[in-house]
């Protein structure tokens, strides 16, 4: 196990609000630091490097009052070549310091020496093993195991099966995605060797996300089996409501046509129309207020840390009555 010393004691729970495009801001990513969750936001979400810079001037003004006593943010650099802004982008995010940096979509190791320089965490994530040995070899902070279910890119494999694998190859920080919407399952996912877990379409459901009303709605109304997972909207496979598909005039049955991966606009257009959510959604039943998500996963985690502990020592016990 490898928690970060940037990040020990400053969590209320192991848990990173994951960045989401359109959808994660300032207010989502200030309410939960406030709560002890790591909270994070995509820079593209901005549509300027200057937007992207006025965005982190926020969050530091308003994280500074709480001093060490709020969760460090982190911001999410896509790597892909279609990304026109990832040098610029990169300035900005050193000259601010930015606490995490979460790479996807490519690895760059220049980026991470730049980071890990002024003593920033870079944290990458993976789908695959083979990506996650190059990860590791290329030195990062973290690996995410973005595994089966998980809401937008997703992995095909168990979380059980990647974590077991990762932990053998890698010793630094191992962050598990996927599906995941209460703190039982973090706890669960601690149980099973992951240092934090990560949590995308439950902090989607939240009334500071930038989400729709009407995304809101579906997200309340379906469950696993209304998640699709293809290739077909951005390039890579991901998992998008179904009824969406439709609603966007799509055939969710016949999504035969890989897109292509495009950071420039096309991914803007084709995330604002069919919406990415993970299969955690039928474990969502209310929108509450990001704090108030915060502290219910802490009070679910530890309930279930002690009730597994309590579990182990009755088991443990001889018996009575032999
Ligand atoms: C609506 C949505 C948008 C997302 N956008 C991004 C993104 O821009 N960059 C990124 O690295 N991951 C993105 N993700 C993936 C999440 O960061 C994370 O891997 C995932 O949400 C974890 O699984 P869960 O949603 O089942 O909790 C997105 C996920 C969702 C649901």
């Amino acid at each position: 196990m490898a928690i970060p010393n940037s990040l020990a004691g400053r969590l209320s729970v192991p848990v990173i609000a994951s960045p989401m495009f359109l959808i994660s801001g300032p207010d989502l990513v200030v309410e939960c630091c406030l709560n002890g969750v790591i909270g994070t936001f995509p820079a593209l979400n901005q549509r300027t490097t200057e937007g992207f810079a006025a965005w982190l001037d926020q969050i530091a003004e308003r994280l500074a009052p709480a001093g060490a006593g709020a969760a460090p943010y982190g911001v999410n650099l896509v790597v892909h070549r279609s990304n026109p802004r990832l040098d610029r982008d990169l300035e900005v995010a050193i000259a601010h310091k930015v606490p995490l940096i979460i790479t996807s979509l490519g690895l760059n190791r220049d980026l991470i020496k730049a980071v890990q320089a002024y003593g920033g965490l870079v944290f990458h994530d993976v789908t695959t093993l083979a990506f996650a040995e190059k990860a590791a070899a290329a030195g990062v902070d973290g690996l995410i195991a973005v595994t089966a279910g998980a809401g937008g890119h997703a992995g095909l494999l168990s979380p059980i099966a990647a974590l077991a694998e990762m932990r053998r190859i890698f010793d630094g920080t191992l962050i598990l995605g996927g599906a995941m919407s209460n703190g039982a399952q973090v706890a669960a996912a601690r149980l099973m060797g992951a240092d934090l877990a990560y949590l995308g379409t439950r902090f989607m459901a939240t009334r500071e996300s930038q989400a729709p009303a009407a995304l809101h709605e579906m997200m309340l109304a379906g469950r696993a089996s209304d998640i699709v997972l293809t290739p077909a909207i951005s390039g890579v496979p991901g998992n998008f409501l179904r009824a969406s598909i439709a609603a966007a005039g799509r055939d969710p049955d016949d999504l035969t046509k890989p897109a292509q991966l495009d950071f420039g606009t096309g991914e803007a257009k084709a995330w604002r129309d069919i919406w990415a959510a993970g299969q955690g959604i039928g474990g969502i039943d209310d929108i509450p207020a990001a704090a108030d998500l915060c502290r219910r996963l802490a009070a679910e985690y530890e309930t279930a840390l002690a009730g597994a502990a309590a579990h182990s020592m009755r088991n443990g016990m001889p018996s009575i009555s032999g």
